[in-house]
């Protein structure tokens, strides 16, 4: 069974997306077989993998809403190495639409269900919000990878998603649990930084990832060429930190396949 691994900040800008698409990349690049889900309306992750979002017959949406099944809108993100399910601003519309469906919380959930045979990792991309999209990535996952900016609000939204992900432990998927937290755009020289970042090892200790990801223009200009940072400038600094990542998240999973 794959590692499902929901990548959640109700935060925009924090760089979920550009984490999704750089793990993405970085497991596929290292043998490991994987799916990326996009589960935002903006369609980034969809974008950033080389696959444009405005040509698609069938996407997420088709999928969430039970109007098609997942192989039907599963594409590949060649130069990645992965399976995408794409979104775009459709998926927008699903929020309402889903509130009348029943399972409505499961419905990704059911979705990944056959297929999940076929991968070792599967990541979803989610919107920032802790709406309903999110909520179907938190049941359908069994990690959840929190990236965000070492800055002073960031720490009082971490108790709302804290509090989410608790109440979906209760009520939907009580195997989930927190992966780890990422800091990502981080400045050495910012004292604030400094000081976040020291308050997020002082709470979270082990679930704050060793790897941080730096501020680095090639992480935010590879999406407008359609490829991951990781192939596209796998010298830069921002490719460095999330092949790093990778190799952290591989350790950790063996580590717990060790202690089960
Ligand atoms: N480490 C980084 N250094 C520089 N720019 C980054 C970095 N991470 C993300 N970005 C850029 O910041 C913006 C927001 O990142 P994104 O991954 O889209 O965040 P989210 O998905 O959380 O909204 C994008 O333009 C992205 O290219
Ligand atoms: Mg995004």
């Amino acid at each position: 069974m794959p590692s499902i691994l929901a990548v959640v900040n109700q935060k925009g800008g924090v760089g979920k997306t550009t984490t999704s698409v750089n793990v993405a990349a970085a497991l596929a690049q290292s043998g490991q077989r994987v799916l990326l889900v996009d589960l935002d309306p903006q369609g980034n992750a969809t974008m950033g993998s080389g696959v444009d979002k405005r040509t698609l017959a069938r996407t997420v949406y088709h999928v969430l809403l039970g109007l098609g099944d997942l192989t039907g809108a599963r594409t590949r993100a060649d130069k990645g190495g992965y399976d995408l399910v794409p979104a775009n601003r459709e998926l927008a519309g699903a929020e309402v639409e889903l509130v009348e469906l029943p399972g409505r919380e499961t419905r990704l959930k059911g979705a990944l269900a056959p297929v999940a045979g076929e991968y070792d990792y599967i990541l979803i991309d989610c919107p920032p919000s802790l709406s309903l999209l999110t909520v179907n990535a938190l049941t359908a996952a069994q990690r959840v990878l929190i990236p965000m900016q070492c800055e002073y609000y960031a720490l009082e939204g971490l108790s709302d998603l804290v509090g989410t992900i608790k109440r979906v432990r209760a009520n939907l998927n009580p195997q989930l649990e927190i992966a780890g937290l990422l800091r990502t755009m981080y400045d050495p020289r910012n004292t604030l930084s400094q000081q976040v970042s020291q308050q997020l090892e002082a709470h979270f200790g082990t679930k704050v990832y060793k790897t941080v990801v730096p501020r680095n223009v090639r992480l935010a200009e590879a999406p407008s060429y359609g490829v991951p940072a990781v192939l596209w400038d796998a010298a830069s600094k921002g490719a460095q930190a999330y092949l790093a990542l990778a190799a952290e998240i591989l350790a950790g999973e063996k580590s717990m396949g060790a202690a089960a």
